[in-house]
């Protein structure tokens, strides 16, 4: 089977791309790797691609999405970036090495929930020596009021601030994640890759949305899996409908373009956001243990959890071809040693006692 790519269409995507302006924050194009004993142990042809290597501050997706975003914040004249997120925040981190990066100062709005401790990306945000400012709220997701308190401050002092929002997403910064899908349709081509699935996160959605725009607009008809990571699936269609159509509105593509097959799953966020469930845990497990790949418990754990789930399921045909997005996230394991080391332990009693 062919990948039957339109290059007409790749073509008109990227230089629709190029009329918007961006910083370089990473080099590209990160690795798409083969795993060849988890795929054979699923009966499958699994693939990683591995933007957990994106080249700033331990890697993940943000620099994809802050390439674009931060290009608007230059051109407004910001001198110091604000965002928000959780303690152990991804986003946070790579917020704070672009800005850093590109010579700008940052604050950082963070929820003061367990994860807080100075370990993992809290660590790393401390740091980079950017303002924390930390909240105590159950919901970090929502910390806008906090975050314009932050700029009304900086404004009086004379600085001009630029809000990046949560997860950094935006119109904008999801062009980023649209250049990345089409870094792993050339892959695909490359290599003679014809997915029949891909697996990504979704969060707020501006990565799912955009992998599924960019691949049908070149025509991959791939299911694309999103496994949430916070809310339900109805909450996650609302997402991808609002990202869906600022991105079309902004690549001017149709917006009535057919999204094809695509699933979002919430059965594997578990009890809350950023509760390491035992799928979770497990999934980590199997990744270290049969490729020495590291996946965290917040984003990418989930996410293979969900692909493995699906195996169980046999939702795979014997022999297709499965590919996972990797998004990151690596730093959060250090702040979950307690979980980790509970599970391993689990584990190992299972085993001395099975
Ligand atoms: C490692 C990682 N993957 C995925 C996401 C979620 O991406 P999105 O919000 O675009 O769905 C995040 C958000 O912070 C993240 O840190």
């Amino acid at each position: 089977m062919s990948l039957g790519v339109d290059v007409q269409h790749i073509a008109e995507l990227r230089s629709v791309l190029a009329t918007y302006p961006t910083v370089e924050l990473m080099d590209g194009p990160t690795p798409l790797h083969p795993l060849l004993h988890l795929g054979a142990d699923l009966g499958i042809d699994l693939w990683l691609k591995r933007d957990d290597l994106t080249s700033l501050g331990l890697g993940g997706d943000k620099p994809r999405k802050l390439e674009y975003e931060l290009a608007q914040a230059i051109q407004a004249g910001a001198d110091v970036i604000v965002t928000s997120g959780s303690a152990q925040s991804n986003h946070a981190r790579l917020t704070s090495a672009a800005a850093r990066k590109l010579g700008l100062d940052v604050v950082l709005v963070l929820g003061n929930d367990e994860h807080a401790q100075l370990q993992g990306n809290l660590l790393t945000v401390h740091l980079m020596g950017g303002e924390v400012v930390m909240v105590d709220t159950d919901d970090h997701w929502d910390l806008d009021e906090e975050v314009d308190v932050v700029c009304t401050r900086l404004r009086a002092e004379g600085r001009n601030p630029h809000v990046v929002p949560i997860s950094g997403t935006t119109p904008h910064s999801c062009l980023g994640y649209v250049d990345g899908a089409l870094e792993l349709v050339d892959q695909f081509t490359a290599r003679d890759v014809v997915p029949d699935v891909i697996f990504t996160p979704f969060g707020t959605g501006g990565i799912f949305s955009a992998y599924l725009l960019a691949m049908r607009s070149v025509g991959i008809g791939a299911e694309i899996v999103g496994i949430s990571v916070n809310r339900p699936a109805e909450e996650c269609e609302e997402n991808l409908d609002h990202w869906w159509g600022t991105l079309s509105g902004l690549l001017g593509t149709d917006p009535e373009l057919g999204r094809g097959r695509y699933t979002i799953e919430d059965v594997y966020v578990g009890p809350d956001y950023g509760v390491a469930t035992t799928e979770c845990l497990d999934a980590i497990v199997s990744m270290a243990r049969r490729e020495g790949i590291l996946l965290d418990p917040v984003y990418s754990g989930k996410v293979f959890a969900g692909l493995l789930g699906h195996a169980a399921a046999g939702r795979f045909e014997q022999g297709s071809t499965v590919v996972m997005l990797h998004s990151g996230g690596i730093p959060a394991l250090f702040a979950y040693h307690a979980e980790i080391e509970a599970h391993l332990e689990q584990g190992d009693r299972h085993r001395s006692t099975g």
